[in-house]
């Protein structure tokens, strides 16, 4: 015992760790920033919240130091999966592959690392991660970024995430605020959300970044309700800083400020990069010291600015002992473990028909597509990511990072066969021509194909960030007919930044499998040789819905000034099931080499109906953030090998609440199971979880009345139900 907790003193003391944030420590930070705001003059305040320019330093961001306090250059850098340019550093997976595996202690080790590593390099603000775009239009080109469409399971992610991260010692930043879902038009375009669909959608995973004390939050490109996201006083001042309570400091996304005061009075807090990317146009600075001076600005707003940056560095310890800026640190450790896990663990088994998967050791192998390949210029040829060639492991953008190495499913399955005895054939291309000699005579077909999607200051075959259809790119459905065609075990996985329409393959004969393998990033051939080979189980889960067809989603892309949002809450399964459509394959579905039974559900609940209420702390009322029903289901794996079952808990609302969607994902549990073992999966609620927002009396209410508890295998699939009442 003794012997255990030395060496667990000795592991804290070396990684440094920044134990959980409480309420004193944003106290004490508050007042090491107030005694430092003391000292610094009106220049050091203009400074400390002002960006260096696009390119003028070390990172991506960054503001300069303040010799009369000893604060640093900061170093702001991108991104959500990665140290952006760096050479040295791992590239993660992206947040939806992590959202994939549903399993909270892989997301919260990704968070760690990746905190680790920013820290590693003197990065002080690491730019994520993101919770918007949430994803309400499957086309959208960043969605990838975020952790699927679910406002509960992206705040879940959000928070394992920043605390994973802040723990290591920087500070996350929280991104993009708020509802900035596509890419077209999004330096203009004008997001008109209700209120109410504003809080239970797009600004749910904030509040759980603010309640796990996210240091910094971005505001984003788009307009509000005809405002700039970065200049509204709703969004920042009332919704942000009053509502949810938020302490640290909001900076804008890049070129997203639009005036000086504007920003400054409606709550923005740093200006990033400081001048648009030609070194022009420098909106805080002298104009801000101008603005001061002319009392268009107060000086006490410009105080709050500076201490509230302040605060966060005080808060993360970076005053001590911080590293010094290094973008090419060397900083991987052994974190392509959590790469390789997250990455086969994120692997959504669609279909499985005759129990073609797991492979059993088979003799000659085909193996079809271009994206069976590493890029041939090289894993990391295309800037920011910003082609489709090769095999793919993240979208494109500023929220990608340069590989340090890539394994392509060729690599992996060669090696893997290598060890068999089996032969590889390959034709990595995409074109049908030659498809039927290599895959004819095999006794397995592997077809992959992909759609990819990113930023739109990148244009990827046509595709201007976000995606033109949901179609697998370079003809893929042409590609698996042709293998198909000739081979009658076709197995078909898809990597993609989002749904791709499968109902083209789905009506080929000889398709037996479909393995929905995400964004795996560098580990992309190694964890996908995991699940064909059966070394794990299928254990991830649909992050959103995959529909028959592209207009059963009931939103894309919108062309023009304004979005009106006119869907509200009735996005992805919550649409499929409030206009009783039918998906393909539903949000929470996923497949399994075993089998898992659900029984026994149990209900516990104290709740009582009406307003939240108590003081403001981060993430808004106090109450709302209480556990007031715990529900249990005992589960079991009833089939024959090892594997984990996603159980979802879904509540459905009293019937007389206004107009809501008929299932909400409330609760879910990752349980490993041995064959024969059984496992309870506990679900605890919390005031929020049975909350709607009340838009009139603005507040959240536990609406009276009889509430239904439902526990299954994904959205659709329930096995056990039960009701509370409020
Ligand atoms: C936008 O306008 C709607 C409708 O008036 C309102 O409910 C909402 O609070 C406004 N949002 C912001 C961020 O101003």
């Amino acid at each position: 015992m003794t012997t255990l907790r030395t060496f667990a003193l000795l592991a804290a003391t070396v990684l440094a760790r920044v134990e959980a944030i409480e309420a004193a420590d944003w106290d004490a930070a508050q007042s090491s920033a107030e005694a430092a705001l003391a000292k610094m003059s009106q220049q050091d305040k203009v400074n400390i919240v002002t960006g260096v320019g696009w390119d003028k330093g070390p990172c991506v961001g960054n503001t300069p130091a303040i010799s009369s306090i000893n604060y640093p250059q900061l170093c702001l850098q991108d991104g959500p999966l990665g140290i952006r340019f760096g050479t040295g550093s791992t590239a993660f997976t992206p947040g939806v592959q992590a959202a994939s595996t549903w399993d909270t202690e892989l997301i919260r080790q990704r968070g760690e690392f990746l905190g680790e590593e920013a820290k590693g390099c003197g990065i002080h603000v690491m730019l994520g991660p993101v919770a918007g775009a949430l994803g309400k239009i499957p086309h959208g080109g960043r969605n990838w970024e975020g952790f699927g469409v679910d406002p509960y399971l992206a705040g879940i992610a959000m928070a394992e995430t920043i605390e994973g991260m802040q723990s290591a010692g920087v500070q996350a930043c929280a991104k993009h605020y708020i509802v900035n879902e596509q890419e077209l038009n999004r330096e203009t375009i004008s997001s008109d959300v209700d209120d109410r669909t504003m809080h239970e959608l797009y600004l749910w995973p904030f509040a759980d970044a603010v309640h796990a004390n996210v240091a910094s939050v971005m505001c984003s490109y788009n307009k509000i309700n005809g405002s700039w996201a970065c200049e509204n006083d709703h969004a920042q001042n009332g919704l942000l800083k009053k509502e949810l309570g938020f302490k640290g400091f909001v900076v804008s996304d890049w070129n997203a400020q639009h005036t000086t005061d504007g920003s400054a009075n409606n709550g923005m807090d740093m200006t990033m990069p400081g001048s648009d990317y030609n070194g022009n146009n420098v909106l805080w600075g002298p104009q801000l010291t101008s603005a001061i001076n002319s009392n268009r600005v107060s000086g006490e707003r410009v105080d709050d600015m500076a201490k509230r940056i302040l605060t966060t560095w005080y808060l993360l310890g970076q005053d001590a002992g911080y590293p010094a800026i290094n973008i090419d640190a060397s900083v991987q450790g052994n974190h392509k473990e959590n790469v390789r896990a997250v990455a086969r663990d994120g692997i959504v088994l669609l279909k499985n028909d005759e129990g073609v998967l797991p492979l059993q050791k088979p003799g000659k192998i085909a193996l079809v597509g271009s994206a069976a390949v590493v890029n041939p210029d090289g894993a990391n040829a295309c800037v920011d990511k910003g082609c489709n060639t090769g095999a793919l492991g993240m979208g494109w953008g500023s929220g990608s990072v340069n590989y340090p190495y890539f394994v392509s499913p060729h690599d992996a399955l060669k090696a893997r066969a290598e060890a068999d005895g089996a032969t590889v054939s390959l034709h990595s291309s995409d074109q049908t021509n030659g498809v039927a000699g290599v895959a004819s005579d095999a006794d397995v077909a592997i077809v992959v194909i992909t759609a990819n999607s990113g930023e739109g200051y990148i244009t990827v075959e046509d595709h201007a960030g976000d995606r033109n259809h949901l179609d697998p790119w370079h003809n893929g459905n042409e590609l698996v007919k042709a293998v198909a065609a000739a081979n009658k075990n076709t197995i078909v996985v898809v990597h993609s930044t989002g749904p791709i329409i499968l109902e083209e393959i789905l009506a080929t004969e000889g398709v037996k499998a479909i393995v929905w393998a995400g964004l795996p990033s560098q580990e992309n051939g190694n964890a996908l040789v995991d699940i064909l080979y059966g070394l794990a189980s299928p254990s991830g889960k649909l992050v959103y819905s995959i529909a028959k067809s592209a207009e059963d989603y009931g939103t894309s892309v919108v062309s023009g000034g304004e979005d009106d949002f006119s869907e509200g809450l009735f996005v992805d399964y919550r649409h499929f099931d409030n206009a009783d459509i039918e998906p393909r394959y539903e949000f929470g579905f996923g497949l399994s080499y075993t089998e898992f039974t659900y029984e026994e559900l149990s209900v516990t609940s104290t709740v009582t109906a009406g307003p939240a209420s108590g003081e403001t702390i981060p993430g808004g009322a106090a109450d709302l953030w209480e556990t007031v029903a715990t529900v249990t289901a005992s589960v079991t794996n009833s089939g024959e090998v090892e594997g984990a079952e996603v159980a979802q808990l879904y509540i459905t609302l009293p019937a007389d609440t206004p107009s809501t969607p008929p299932k909400q994902l409330r609760g879910f549990a990752k349980l490993k199971l041995e064959p024969g073992a059984s496992g309870v999966a506990t679900f605890n609620l919390r005031r929020r979880d049975l909350s709607y927002w009340d838009a009139s009396a603005a507040q959240w209410v536990v609406p009276a009345g009889e509430f239904t508890v439902s526990v299954g295998a994904s959205s659709r699939d329930v096995r056990l139900t039960g009701s509370l009442t409020a």
